[in-house]
């Protein structure tokens, strides 16, 4: 087997980070299917973890996004990574209320179940038994390298690393590979995975072609968002579970207490230079985002107003942007049936094409009997 290097395997990202605001309104920043201009010859794959509400953060850096390629026409997958919550703690802590609130955050977005399958893998035994034969194309020590692994391990509140730890890089390449995805919109923080998903589409198909030579697997590519990252209210990274961020579904007043916590500085002129004041910038930057401005004239609004200013215009603009989000959440909420419904029924689109595609790896392989 090749040891390449992951840094070798490189996505070439479909849409680079721009690491500015672009010019003219925030609704620029958003990710075109690249290649051609037939949205319907792509399947997109991505997901989240059911950890706790998704915020502000989640929704322009990738949730946002999902929805307009919905709307453009792109087949949608999108996992429910429920498996992947006991990688850095021991136990999947209010596993069921997590991943019913993370419909919920979907469907109030403008995900359409209709349209994009959502599901939690492990309801789709096909998509997991890919891990075995996928976990013999990577080395331990490629495993033991992955940077996102590393960082995840520092964090960690468990006192021993677990193997799920070492290999979940590998099972959420068969999250993207069981249906074939060939865009996935992620984070920065998720690029080494998407190296790993190539790594091995590319060993699997040069180890087992085809009869004919033809892949079994396409090479996922990653889609960034060019729109810049939001910090969380104390000036790092905003988290889920650092109590630093609005959540899509928080009350106005929820809203306001935690933006009136935020760090700002003592200059009382307010202005957009992320380098050099990054607290005060990020809070224009969300209120530009929510007001689908440029912060520039955001910033340039509140002038001489201060943190005082800066803040009640940050927390207007979220709760008037977030107010029809919020009664869509607050109407589906009252249906729980509802929701397991919806992943009953992605569920049962997912293992479909799971055992086609499981059904094809075996055939490969010489295992079909
Ligand atoms: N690792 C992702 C996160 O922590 C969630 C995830 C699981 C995912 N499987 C995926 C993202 C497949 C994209 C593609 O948010």
């Amino acid at each position: 087997m090749t040891t390449t290097p992951a840094s070798a395997a490189v996505a070439p990202t479909a849409v680079g980070v721009a690491t500015s605001v672009p010019s003219g309104t925030t609704s620029t920043a958003v990710p075109s299917v690249p290649y051609d201009d037939d949205p319907t010859a792509h399947r997109v794959l991505t997901g989240d973890r059911p950890t706790g509400p998704l915020h502000l953060g989640h929704y322009f850096g990738t949730l946002r996004n999902r929805v307009r390629l919905q709307d453009q026409g792109v087949e949608m997958f999108v996992v429910v990574a429920d498996y992947q919550v006991i990688t850095d703690r021991d136990l999947a802590d209010r596993l069921a209320e997590h991943t019913e609130n993370l419909v919920l955050d979907y469907l109030a977005a403008g995900l359409d179940p209709e349209r994009a399958t959502i599901f939690p893998h492990s309801a789709v035994p096909a998509l997991n038994q890919l891990l075995l034969p996928f976990l013999s194309l990577v080395s331990v020590a490629e495993l033991r390298r992955n940077p996102t692994v590393k960082d995840e391990i520092t964090h960690s509140r468990q006192s021993a690393v677990s193997g799920l730890m070492f290999t979940y890089p590998v099972h959420q390449a068969a999250d993207i590979l069981f249906c074939k995805a060939d865009l996935v919109p992620v984070g920065q923080d998720q690029l080494p995975h998407l190296e790993v998903a190539r790594t091995v589409a590319r060993r699997f198909n040069e180890r087992y072609p085809h009869a004919d030579g033809s892949a079994v697997f396409p090479r996922p590519q990653a889609l960034l968002s060019d729109a810049p990252m939001l910090l969380g209210t104390d000036g790092g990274k905003m988290s889920k579970s650092r109590g630093n961020a609005v959540a899509l579904g928080a009350t106005e007043d929820e809203t306001a207490r935690i933006i009136r916590g935020a760090r700002t500085d003592a200059d009382r002129r307010i202005g957009y230079d992320p380098v050099n004041r990054p607290e005060v910038s990020s809070l224009v930057l969300l209120a530009a985002l929510c007001q689908d401005r440029t912060p520039e004239a955001v910033a340039e609004e509140i002038g001489d107003g201060g943190a005082a200013v800066l803040k009640r215009t940050v927390t207007e603009s979220v709760n008037e942007f977030l107010r029809p989000m919020r009664a869509r959440r607050a109407a589906l909420a009252a249906d729980r049936g509802h929701l397991r419904q919806v992943l009953r029924d992605g569920a049962e689109r997912a293992n479909a094409v799971a055992d086609a595609t499981l059904a094809e790896v075996r055939e490969v392989m010489g295992a079909a009997i």
